[in-house]
């Protein structure tokens, strides 16, 4: 099923994710599959599972947008053991459509993580990737690119959000 994106307001965006400890059952799989389709219903690179408001350590990306089968990556309880050199570019997060800043991150990371199975592996990632590798894990940990924008850019997406609401075109 396609599950509705939830925006940037809803509490399970900033709460820490609760890790996986059984593997390999019938409703993660389905769960993750459900995710895939649900990111590329919404156009996006890469979902995290609160973003669908679960809050489980699992994210999917993409960065062929559905074009390569071989690049489909799913993180289970994803760890960052490894960052290297800066790389600052737009981005963008589904649960806040419509805006995009610049975010400086590393520009090769290695994450440790398990897949649906279970088996524990680790990927290096340059530039997109990387910055997909970065942005999904820290939404695991409760945590939006807009915590690495500028305070004061911050209060004014987060006031013409608050605009949004109040004209019911945010939920
Ligand atoms: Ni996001």
């Amino acid at each position: 099923m396609i599950y509705p994106i939830v925006k940037y307001g809803q509490p399970v965006l900033e709460t820490p994710a609760l890790e996986i400890k059984e593997f390999d059952t019938e409703e993660l799989h389905q769960l993750v599959d459900d995710m895939f389709i649900s990111m590329y219903a919404a156009k996006g690179v890469g979902l995290a599972a609160p973003q669908i408001g679960v809050g489980k350590r699992i994210a999917v990306i993409d960065i062929s947008s559905g074009e390569d089968p071989a690049q489909k990556l799913v993180l289970i309880n994803p760890e960052i053991v490894d960052r290297d050199g800066s790389q600052t570019s737009e981005e963008g997060c589904l649960s806040l459509p419509s805006f995009r800043e610049p975010v400086t991150r590393a520009n090769k990371v290695t994450v440790r993580a398990f897949d649906a199975k279970g088996t524990q592996f680790e990927i290096t990632g340059e530039e997109l990737l990387a910055r997909a590798l970065l942005h999904e894990t820290d939404h695991l940990n409760g945590q939006l690119y807009i915590s690495h924008i500028s305070p004061l850019k911050r209060d004014l997406i987060r006031r013409k959000i608050r605009k949004l609401q109040k004209a019911n075109e945010w939920s």
